[in-house]
């Protein structure tokens, strides 16, 4: 028998439009980060420090004109570039604010934000293959998720790897910074990315050698080229190798997993692994995803992005490898406690680090 449905209450129709309201402003804002997607892949941002009309943006950038006109109009109608001077659609100039450009043309800057539109395009570009993954309970390696989410993890965390790690994070872990600080010590970075952690590391400390070891070719091939920009060849190398490899014994004074643990398939065997490759007295930090400590409902926006993100990234990574773990973003403090524990370690401390997306984590073996 099919349940009759009876004439909405008041209560569920308010309900509902509430739903509706919200998903229209989520529609309005994943439709606008896809324009700076574009923006910034055509480098129209940066083009616009000075005055242009739709020609001359055009001109400068290599692009159609009447489509110059719709995205600049469009981008002052959202208020991500400004007027310079007024006019119709033909005549009119743009520019951006020092702030704008900040915001969308400036990966050095403490506000470059537009590597999340490039997050954004690479969940686009595997939409119509996660339904009958889904139905499969296969997984979509990171790789597969192409060069969006490559370069889009990598300018995410970059302006923090670089601007915050040495200064503000390692002196919340004393005996990681000393470990790191001694003569002839050495790094790991698993799931090193395309490797702006191992290369802040690396700078910071003029007698530390890093390893940085990813599953991904292509972000092994480019945090290569990154050392090599940074005059470090030397001391820095980066290798193609699963975290739950053999990395030998008595190796390294710190390992450390940057938002990589929870994407792994295998966590507690590269934890196992990790644990064999320290030298007496060495750590491993894992940074993670500040997850509540138990799930709940309707939970607090970051809470919200790293569902979201599992849904459609972080889950079908960790499950591109058979017999996976099946981890998640979601990361709670009680799953890696566990997993330490799976991997043989005899303490796990949270350091005192304070940060809205990532805890800190500091094994002992
Ligand atoms: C979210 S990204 C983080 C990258 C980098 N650490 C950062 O913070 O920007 C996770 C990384 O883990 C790598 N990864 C996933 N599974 C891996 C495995 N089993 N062994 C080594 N790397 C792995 C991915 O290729 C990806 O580069």
């Amino acid at each position: 028998m099919t349940a009759v449905e009876t004439t909405p209450e008041p209560a569920a129709i308010e309900a509902g439009g509430a739903i509706m309201e919200r998903l229209f402003m989520a529609m309005l804002g994943s439709l606008e980060l896809a324009t700076v997607h574009l923006g910034s892949q055509l480098g129209l941002y940066a083009a616009l420090a000075q005055p242009r009309s739709a020609g001359e943006l055009a001109s400068a950038t290599g692009i159609d004109e009447r489509y110059a006109e719709e995205w600049l109009e469009q981008q002052a109608i959202g208020g991500l570039v400004e007027v310079a001077e007024p006019g119709d659609r033909r005549t009119r100039r743009y520019v951006t604010s020092r702030g704008q450009r900040m915001a969308l043309a400036e990966p050095d800057s403490p506000v470059y934000a537009a590597s999340m539109a490039l997050l954004l395009g690479g969940v686009g570009a595997v939409l119509p293959r996660l339904p009958q993954t889904y139905r499969d309970g296969t997984g979509i390696s990171f790789g597969e998720y192409g060069d969006d989410v490559r370069l889009g993890q990598g300018l995410f965390n970059r302006i923090a790897f670089l601007g915050q790690l040495v200064p503000e994070w390692l002196p919340a872990m004393p005996d990681v910074a000393a470990l790191l600080a001694r003569d002839g010590a050495a790094a790991v970075d698993l799931g090193c990315g395309v490797g702006w952690s191992s290369i802040a590391l690396a700078q910071a400390h003029p007698a530390l050698t890093v390893l940085g070891v990813d599953s991904d070719d292509a972000s092994v091939m480019e945090a290569r080229l990154h050392a090599a920009d940074a005059g470090l060849e030397d001391r820095v190398r980066f290798e193609v190798v699963d975290a739950a490899a053999d990395l030998g014994e008595d190796s390294f004074d710190v390992a450390f997993y940057f938002e990589a643990l929870h994407d792994m398939a295998h966590p507690v065997e590269a934890l196992a692994s990790t644990g064999r490759a320290l030298r007496p007295g060495g750590r491993v930090v894992v940074m993670d995803e500040r997850a509540e400590e138990e799930f709940a409902p309707d939970g607090s926006e970051i809470e919200r992005l790293l569902a979201a993100s599992s849904v459609l990234h972080c889950l079908p990574v960790g499950r591109s490898q058979g017999d996976s773990t099946a981890t998640g973003a979601l990361f709670r403090p009680a799953t890696m406690r566990r997993y330490a524990e799976q991997a043989g370690y005899a303490a796990v401390e949270v350091a005192p680090i304070e940060h809205d997306v990532f805890r800190f984590y500091v094994l002992r073996p």
